[in-house]
């Protein structure tokens, strides 16, 4: 507490005197107060900008949050998808055997949504952040493809990708961008009814991808976590992967969550606003001649 705030103040005054009579005449000490908080918050920034800065080596993990600003609904914040819609009746192999139309119905909605969204200055800033030259791994709980879109290229899509198929016979995996016109259930050339190639409930995720997502979190110098309440698994068991391998771990996020407790820094506001704060890519050095 700096030299101004109340403690100094209730020494001057008797404790009878209260505070609340104080304010008009020192309007600055509210401001003290406040720039105290403010102090705090810059320094913590700028704390995040060094580690990111001097890092050779980073890894990241997203989640709804940073797509939040680009207008694409989060799971379980206010407006929330699960808040409307039931997982279990939409995002589960056992839903898509009963009715399939009734899951791609909603699938098209979000294509939709996300269709008419663009990646926010938070994907920007990571993209930027890769661009660096530094070694770089996104990992990413999303499956808008809002990261790509940004200009991201090293992707882990831990839960698929909404603009890709499946064939729930023979597997065949496509990028497949549904006309308005075309059916509700597509079909795969094999006969096959073809899924949304995401991760569902109770769905394994592909081996590939959480070995790569557990390989890059345990070999990073900083893993940032963005945007992510940190409830579903395994994705948010690596957060704790980076912490045990020694990463220095920084969480952004409007909210709390179960890791913030956990991380060296834990930023409380939006992706869209402090991602550019803390990342700064030094312009290239010009080639010599
Ligand atoms: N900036 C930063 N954080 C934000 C923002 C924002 N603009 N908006 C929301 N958040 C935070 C919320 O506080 C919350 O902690 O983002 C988090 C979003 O949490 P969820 O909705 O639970 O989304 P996510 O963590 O990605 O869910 C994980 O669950 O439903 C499944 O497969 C789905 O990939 C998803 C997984």
């Amino acid at each position: 507490m700096g030299p101004f705030c109340s403690a100094s103040l209730s020494s001057c005054f008797p404790a009878s005197f209260p505070l609340l009579k104080l304010t008009p005449l020192f309007p600055p000490l509210r401001l003290t107060r406040l720039s105290a908080t403010n102090q705090i918050r810059v320094s913590v920034l700028a704390q995040a900008r060094e580690w990111i800065e001097d890092a050779q080596s980073i890894a990241v993990l997203t989640g709804a949050g940073i797509s939040a600003e680009s207008g694409i609904p989060t799971f379980r914040g206010p407006g929330g998808l699960w808040k409307t819609f039931r997982p279990e009746d939409l995002a589960s192999p056992e839903a898509f055997a009963r009715d399939p139309k009734l899951v791609w119905e909603w699938y098209l909605w979000r294509r939709e949504r996300i269709a008419a969204a663009e990646p926010n200055p938070g994907h920007r800033a990571l993209a930027k952040l890769e661009a660096g030259g530094r070694q770089f791994t996104l990992i990413t709980q999303n499956v808008d493809g809002l990261h790509r879109a940004a200009g991201s290229r090293n992707i882990i899509e831990l839960h698929g990708n909404l603009w890709r198929v499946r064939c729930v016979d023979c597997d065949f995996e496509q990028e497949y961008r549904l006309a308005p016109s075309a059916p509700l259930s597509p079909r795969c050339s094999c006969g096959g009814l073809l899924r949304p190639a995401v991760v569902w409930f109770g769905e394994p995720l592909p081996v590939a991808a959480i070995d790569r997502a557990i390989h890059a979190a345990q070999h990073c110098v900083v893993f940032l976590v963005c945007g992510t309440s940190a409830l579903v698994y395994p994705a948010a068991a690596l957060p704790q992967r980076a912490l045990a391998a020694g990463a220095r771990v920084i969480e952004v996020n409007l909210e709390e969550t179960p890791f913030s407790q956990f991380a060296h820094l834990s930023l409380r506001g939006k992706c869209g606003e402090l991602l550019p704060q803390i990342i700064h890519v030094p312009p290239c050095p010009e080639p010599r001649k």
